[in-house]
């Protein structure tokens, strides 16, 4: 029997959006992406057959949606309000909100804390979503607060904003939130703009902002938008959560983004140890925050305070140093990579951004420079967000005191004086030197020393440079000749420093085979490259002499990365390190490559790590369980086999119980590596 066309489509269409909740909001897909897509092409000519059967809510909506001619005006039926920013962004931010809440409360100090919740201030900008019965009917931009902009064809394509609440929706429920990018997002989009030699985008914000007000939604799907939900518009038929805290969770319930870093706080103590702990954590975060809102936690006491003309007395915005700052481009350097890249590099009057005080920051590119209209003198904005390396986004608008001329890049290298040569469809310069170059020297030396690579420990930036600077150490295998008296006659370095340093370098002798790889420094092969070869051929002889046929075999090496290994070791030069650094008496411990037959246990498992563990590293951890078989993945989701946790696990852990993954401490991965102590 065939069910009827408006039944099926109905069917369809609740399977896809449970289906896009799981994937986009809970980041745990249960479904493969061909079987979505099935569903997806089925309920499509359904719809097409029967026009009639369209709903608003049907996920095919999310991707179609006409070019408008303009953005129509929405008058919002609740104000949308701003809050007061405190810009004391130490703890006294924090004491003045509390000291103001309790004053105008009438509180006294014999009265117990009162209770705030704290949660993330997103950098992107605020929208309202409009549910009736459900069923998302208008998104629309704050505007001036009073009217805003109707912008719900492209907020449908926010493949975690819902276009049907779960459970029991409410006749009306506005939830108000933050649309914004995700820095890596950003970054990617810059990245491809860059390879174009297209403009770049200045900082997620505003990239959000304007992919919103796009008018035409297939350009607005180029620009992956998020969404967090942080509270309320106009509502019908429901009663609100008497806690803003029960809010959100009841927010999260109807299948809404919500952010799990946000606590409920007795009392001024608790919001400030919230501010200080997110300010730690806020480059690893994958978005920009600017601060913390504070909020009166019992929505009676919000509404015993009210508001004072546009804003609300129950919350606050602790703000944070800001991730954009204005200074004046002294000079612009030239920096030689590791790879022979030539970067121009601002020096700027130091200033305090973003948490740290900066006086370097990338320029990228010449191209995009020009594009950017950066000159020496001018006053520029930088950008540091996360742990990218600060960058120059723009110039400030304003008069240069007389002709400045625009920047070259040498046509010869600053460092070794090799020729400049032009790459990448013309985008990047790269010293044609080598190793030979001086800057390319220190770089791969660094690179050879690094702690995921040779481990060498004392074998710095400032040692590297005088190491080679004064023409000590000409190679990587020249590293391992060096006596504690040559090291000790150095600038500023004392005897005991001096062994030190010769310890480490005997200590590194025996890294793993994937360390010796990643630490040569070929182009493409990253730590996780360097250990498939190692898995995969066993020895250094073997991965030397593979042909790029060979190398093909190995997961994760395509075309390009295959014929990287193979330039690399098919020069004579590279060859000839290599040997001198086996001679030197660094000995790779080989692994059996395929035909090893230790026990994997943890073959085709995946696992978090969170918090810290007792005895493990967090790196010591990650090489016992890949060497177990096991890959270590940054986020949990339906698929992680296990959750690690140690002291001061925090949202991983949250969510691994919400999910329902297996949580173990350090003796329960021991017990899984088949290390159990009797
Ligand atoms: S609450 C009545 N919570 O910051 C209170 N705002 O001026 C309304 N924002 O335009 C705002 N994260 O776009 C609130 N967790 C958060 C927020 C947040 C970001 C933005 C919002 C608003 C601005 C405050």
């Amino acid at each position: 029997m065939t069910v009827a066309p408006a039944q099926r489509a109905a069917e369809l269409r609740a399977q896809l959006n449970h289906h896009a909740h799981l994937y986009y909001v809970l980041d745990a897909p249960e479904l493969p992406d061909a079987e979505y897509d099935k569903l997806f092409s089925e309920l499509q000519a359904i719809e097409a057959t029967h026009p009639e059967l369209l709903t608003p809510d049907s996920p095919t909506q999310r991707v179609i949606g006409a070019v408008l001619s303009g953005l129509t005006p929405v008058r919002h039926a609740v104000p949308m309000l701003s809050i007061t920013t405190e810009t004391d962004t130490t703890e006294g931010g924090a004491m003045a909100f509390d000291a103001r809440v309790r004053r105008e409360l009438g509180l006294t100090e014999a009265d117990p804390p009162v209770a705030y919740a704290a949660e993330l201030k997103f950098d992107g900008l605020a929208m309202n979503l409009r549910y009736e019965m459900g069923v998302l009917v208008q998104a629309a931009t704050r505007g001036d607060g009073e009217t805003g902009e109707d912008v719900t064809q492209n907020v449908r394509t926010i493949g975690q904003i819902p276009l049907r609440l779960r459970g029991d929706a409410p006749a009306v429920l506005e939830v108000r939130g933050e649309v914004y990018m995700r820095r890596d997002d950003f970054e990617k989009l810059n990245e491809r703009q860059r390879e174009r030699g297209e403009k770049t985008f200045v900082n997620p914000r505003n990239t959000a902002a304007g992919a919103i007000r796009q008018l035409d939604p297939a350009l607005v799907r180029q620009r992956p938008l998020c969404f967090y939900a942080y509270g309320l518009g106009e509502v019908q038929g429901w009663d609100i959560p008497a806690t803003h805290a029960g809010l959100l969770d009841a927010l999260a319930a109807f299948g809404l983004p919500v952010n799990g870093d946000r606590v409920v706080a007795e009392g001024v103590r608790g919001l400030i140890d919230f501010h200080q702990a997110m300010a730690a954590r806020r480059d690893a975060l994958p978005f920009d925050i600017d601060g913390i809102v504070y909020k009166v936690n019992s929505r009676e006491l919000q509404q015993r305070l009210g508001f004072k003309t546009r804003e609300p007395r129950w919350a606050v915005a602790h703000k944070y140093p800001a991730q954009e700052q204005v200074t004046t481009l002294l000079a612009i350097d030239v920096q030689v990579g590791r790879t022979g890249k030539l970067t121009p590099v601002a020096r700027l009057d130091q200033v305090f951004v973003g948490g740290t005080t900066v006086s370097n920051a990338t320029l990228h590119n010449v191209f995009e420079m020009r594009r950017k209209g950066v000159r020496v003198g001018d006053k520029v904005i930088i950008r540091r967000a996360g742990d990218v390396i600060p960058e120059v986004v723009g110039r400030v608008p304003g008069e240069r005191a007389s002709y400045v001329p625009n920047f070259r890049m040498p046509r010869a290298c600053p460092v070794c004086a090799s020729e400049v040569v032009r790459e990448r469809g013309g985008m990047d310069h790269r010293c044609s030197g080598g190793v030979f170059c001086p800057a390319q020297r220190k770089q791969a030396m660094l690179h050879f020393a690094g702690r995921r690579a040779m481990d060498i420990e004392g074998l710095g930036d400032k040692l590297v440079e005088q190491l080679v600077d004064a023409g000590i150490v000409l190679s990587l295998p020249g590293l391992y000749k060096l006596g504690v008296a040559k090291l000790a006659a150095l600038d500023r370095m004392a005897e005991k420093s001096a062994q030190n340093i010769v310890d480490a370098l005997e200590k590194s002798k025996a890294p793993t085979l994937a360390r010796f790889l990643f630490s040569l420094g070929i182009r493409q092969v990253g730590e996780t490259t360097a250990k498939e070869l190692a898995r995969h051929f066993g020895t250094l002889d073997k991965v030397m002499t593979a042909s790029v046929e060979q190398l093909l075999e190995v997961p994760d090496v395509g075309p390009i990365v295959a014929a990287s290994i193979h330039t690399f070791f098919a020069q004579p030069h590279n060859v000839e390190v290599v040997e001198q650094l086996l001679a030197a008496g660094v000995a790779p411990k080989e692994s059996a490559g395929e035909a090893d037959d230790r026990p994997r246990p943890l073959l085709g498992k995946t696992l978090v790590l969170t918090g810290t563990l007792p005895t493990l590293s967090r790196d010591e951890a990650q090489a016992l369980i890949e060497e177990a078989g096991g890959k270590v993945s940054g986020s949990v989701s339906k698929k992680t086999s296990y959750v690690i946790a140690g002291e001061e696990a925090g949202s991983k852990l949250e969510k691994a119980r919400a999910l329902g993954v297996a949580v173990l401490d350090e003796a329960g991965l021991k017990a899984l590596l088949g290390q159990a102590q009797a």
